[in-house]
């Protein structure tokens, strides 16, 4: 759905996306995980069509970035939140809606279900400005979706936004992948892509370094488990990469095992791994 052939984006001397080859496919939630200033925004914004690339290509949906038809196909959230303050909810869905050509009974429609969906209908009427942030980016997200875009760019969504907020937004995308939509997302927060994503990409200063289900990235880039027995004597514990064979050796020494404990490495280590540096908020 969303195909990129070794694009890059440079801005001067910085080359912030690097020669990134990515195919979205169609109907997955594909997340883009890496720290502030990885490149995530900027992908965005060429997938978009608001940003030129510097080289490669790239198509969504088969059409050119800035085409009439993948803007049609394309609904952004852009992580700095672009809402007008002083209108209402409704006002401002309204007025973005209409920038796209639905007849006027189509839009109000829209802008009803997408209210309810996002779950501000009782604060429809009330200006933004008294908005919380978490409320604040469910409609960023109800704009996104007023044209029924096909495909979702949804930017860093949870930043600033309250646990309940975030837990409604999470609701709403998986609601969204149940639609058929195909949804890229953003974050630097580890549980999110595991939480969400069907498939992630790790990106760092603008190279994609892996790709693959979190599983699979853990499997192949997270290193060790780790084993630990609490025993009538004491705790024994290693590292391995063999958790079953290593638990039957344990279970055959040791007698009058209390607990015992297997955890497999998480994201947080694939992360580690593969750029030497930890990713943290
Ligand atoms: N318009 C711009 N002009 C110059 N540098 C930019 C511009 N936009 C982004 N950058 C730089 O490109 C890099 C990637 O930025 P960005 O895409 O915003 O990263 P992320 O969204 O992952 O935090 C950063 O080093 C950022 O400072
Ligand atoms: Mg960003």
């Amino acid at each position: 759905m969303i195909r990129l052939d070794a694009v890059s984006k440079r801005f001067g001397d910085l080359l912030a996306v690097n020669a990134l080859t990515l195919n979205i496919r169609e109907g997955e939630i594909f997340g883009l995980l890496g720290p502030n200033g990885a490149g995530k925004s900027t992908i965005i914004s060429m997938i978009s069509g608001q940003q030129q690339l510097t080289s490669g290509t790239l198509q969504v949906g088969g059409f050119q970035p800035d085409s009439k038809a993948s803007k049609r196909l394309i609904g952004v959230a852009p992580q700095a939140i672009a809402v007008y303050e002083d209108l209402s909810a409704i006002d401002n869905l309204e007025f973005f809606g209409s920038l796209y050509s639905m007849r006027r009974a189509e839009l109000k429609q829209r802008c009803t279900e997408m209210l309810e969906f996002v779950g501000l209908t009782d604060r429809a009427r009330e200006r933004v400005e008294k908005y919380s942030g978490g409320m604040k980016r469910r409609l960023n997200l109800a704009i996104t979706l007023i044209h029924d875009p096909q495909v979702l760019l949804l930017d860093e969504p949870t930043v600033g936004v309250d646990p309940q907020s975030r837990n409604s937004l999470f609701d709403n995308i998986l609601a969204l992948k149940k639609r058929g939509k195909t949804i890229l997302y953003t974050t630097h927060h580890m549980e999110e892509a595991e939480r969400l994503c069907d498939r992630v990409g790790i990106l760092d200063q603008g190279s994609l370094l892996a790709l693959d289900t979190v599983e699979n990235l853990i499997d192949e880039h997270g290193g060790a488990s780790h084993l630990s027995a609490t025993t009538a004597t004491g705790v024994v514990d290693r590292d391995t990469h063999q958790p079953v064979v290593d638990l039957q050796e344990i279970l055959s020494k040791h007698t009058g095992i209390r607990d015992l404990k297997l955890q497999r490495p998480e994201l947080e280590k694939v992360f580690l791994n593969l750029t030497g540096r930890q990713l943290r908020d």
